[in-house]
């Protein structure tokens, strides 16, 4: 059987596509990033199907990018920072695999984005965060999530970990949780 898929989810800037690559270099899996396969998909950049499309066909587009990433199991999987908010995302994750929720404060979410789009780095822009007072905003959406990011099996906070030591918490944590259903 093969083993279950790791899926990280959590706020934008928490790092999850960087610890993906990471994880998967580490132990050998394939990994995939639900937002850069949306854009495969979709062959349009996230700001661009926001703009043309809405928040709610963005989320469809989502699940089915989820749900085409968890089929390659056993992968690591990097959700975007709203995933967790369809049931249907929920449910598929934590049937098909570890849920671990890698966890920010404000203030280092702010930081991290903001060295993102110095960098020009791809996917930088965050539709949902495009505004005025940008620390405000990521407080006040990653407060309305909080209860379902708090579903997960395990939950790193990454405020003082760089990538490779968060790697090495969920490698931990996911021989832990393999012990506790598999106890021998
Ligand atoms: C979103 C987070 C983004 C991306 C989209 C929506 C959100 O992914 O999916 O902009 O709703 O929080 P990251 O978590 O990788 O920033």
């Amino acid at each position: 059987m093969n083993p279950r898929n790791i899926y990280l989810i959590g706020f934008s800037g928490t790092g999850k596509s960087t610890v993906a690559r990471l994880l998967g270099a580490e132990l050998g899996w394939s990994n995939w990033d639900v937002d850069q396969l949306i854009v495969a998909q979709s062959g349009m950049a996230i700001p661009a199907i926001f703009a043309a499309e809405g928040e709610a066909d963005f989320r469809l587009r989502e699940s089915l990018a989820l749900r085409t990433a968890a089929e390659a199991q056993p992968v690591v999987v990097a959700t975007g920072g709203g995933a967790v908010l369809r049931d249907e995302n929920r449910a598929l994750m934590a049937e098909t695999g570890w849920v671990i929720a890698l966890e920010a404060r404000p203030e280092t979410i702010q930081q991290r984005i903001a060295a993102q789009l110095r960098q020009a780095t791809p996917d930088a822009v965050r539709p949902l965060l495009d505004a005025d007072d940008q620390l405000e905003q990521a407080r006040a959406l990653k407060q309305r999530r909080q209860h379902l990011y708090a579903l997960a099996d395990w939950t790193v906070h990454t405020d003082r970990l760089n990538a490779e030591q968060v790697v090495a918490e969920i490698i931990r944590a996911v021989e832990l949780l393999e012990k506790l259903v598999d106890p021998q």
